[in-house]
């Protein structure tokens, strides 16, 4: 990415966080990388964990513990640590709006 389209990232991960998220939309980049395991829009099926629809500070938390290296998985701590904060955020409010 180069460095002038990152304005432009922050204002559309800022307004998606204000906007209604339906999941008919794009998810933003930092959730795009969710979607391979966990399913379309993260809904699970087929043996992936849903995660869509489950409330924003859970998401979040898990995230965190997984990152903190203080909740067990197999991929999770990996996938978690390369999300800074505001990512984990964005990425558990857009999930939380899935219905
Ligand atoms: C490479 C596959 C993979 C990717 C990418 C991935 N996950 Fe996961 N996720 C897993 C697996 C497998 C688990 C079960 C815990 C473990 O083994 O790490 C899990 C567990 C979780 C859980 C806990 C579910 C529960 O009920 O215990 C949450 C929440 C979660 N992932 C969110 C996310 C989010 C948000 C992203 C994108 C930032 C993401 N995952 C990306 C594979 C993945």
């Amino acid at each position: 990415m180069r460095l002038n389209a990152l304005p432009a990232l922050l204002l559309t991960l800022a307004l998606s966080s204000v906007a209604p998220v339906v999941a008919a939309e794009p998810a933003p980049l930092a959730a795009e990388a969710c979607l391979g395991c966990h399913g379309p829009d993260g809904r699970g099926g087929a043996g992936a964990i849903p995660i869509a629809g489950r409330d924003k500070a859970e998401i979040a938390a898990i995230l965190l513990a997984f990152r903190a290296n203080e909740r067990p998985g197999t991929i999770m701590g990996r996938v978690a640590r390369g999300y800074t904060d505001a990512e984990i955020a964005a990425v558990a409010d857009h999930y939380s709006r899935i219905r």
